[in-house]
């Protein structure tokens, strides 16, 4: 078994920055697009890990929707939070559901289990895995045939910024819990940082994000700089374990 996966988030369709109505972050999210689908071989699909879109509003979704369709490779999403889960599911996924409940969903690609976990607390920044997410996950890992990847958006751990660090998953004991021995790696977003540590005794690996990249504190001022190129990351997965290289495009 060996799986390819690429994985990109924090697209943030629809942020304004500096005035341009969501042009910089459309284009960027194009960029990302347009070189996945000039590979040269197949890939077993794209996960992204939240934070589609900047304001969560319906059009944004629906730009969303519109450019991921054009992705020649299955698309596995959850969302962040700057996601709303209502419009996501009624724009993005197009299923009608208000209740607001986590949106959690589970694929199985080329042998592989990958759990896409919603971990946003609705209009909040820190991440939350709610107590139906986590009984979701246990029976997700618990039928799982062969390996599996665990997705969700918020980091679990530490990444050593204050920002960050400050609304990142709030519940990573109870996360560390529900895993077993069938996972194989831990995947986020979120940090806009391509970064790697472990989580449980597994890799942890965050993606770069898309629309910005985080500054370290000790790399200059600010927060996020629009100027760096967007990235990619991609998954090579066999029983061996995972392997992750990041491209910029
Ligand atoms: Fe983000
Ligand atoms: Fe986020």
């Amino acid at each position: 078994m060996t799986a390819t996966l690429a994985h990109i988030s924090d697209l943030h369709i629809g942020k304004d920055h500096d005035g341009d109505g969501g042009v910089r972050a459309l284009h960027r999210a194009q960029r990302v697009i347009d070189h996945l689908n000039t590979l040269q071989g197949g890939l077993d699909g794209v996960l992204v890990t939240g934070d589609i879109a900047d304001h969560g509003t319906p059009d944004e979704y629906r730009t969303a929707r519109e450019l991921l369709a054009t992705l020649r490779f299955p698309v596995l999403t959850c969302p962040g939070n700057h996601d709303d889960r209502v419009n996501y599911q009624a724009h993005l996924l197009e299923v009608q559901d208000d209740r607001g409940a986590a949106v959690n969903d589970v694929h199985r690609p080329a042998g592989l289990t990958i759990a896409m976990c919603d971990s946003t607390i609705p209009r909040q920044n820190p991440g939350l895995l709610d107590d139906s997410t986590l009984a979701w996950l246990d029976r997700v890992l618990a039928d799982a045939e062969g390996p599996v990847l665990v997705c969700l958006h918020h980091p679990p751990v530490v990444l050593h910024h204050p920002f960050i660090d400050g609304i990142r998953l709030r519940n990573e004991d109870q996360l560390a819990e529900v895993l077993r021995d069938n996972v194989l790696a831990v995947l986020c977003g979120h940090a806009h940082t391509a970064a790697v540590t472990t989580f449980a005794g597994r890799p942890l690996v965050v993606a770069p994000g898309v629309v910005s990249t985080l500054v370290l504190p000790f790399e200059s001022e600010g927060i996020f700089d629009y100027d760096l190129p967007p990235s990619v990351a991609f998954h090579v997965v066999d029983d061996r374990g995972l392997v992750t290289h990041f491209r910029s495009v």
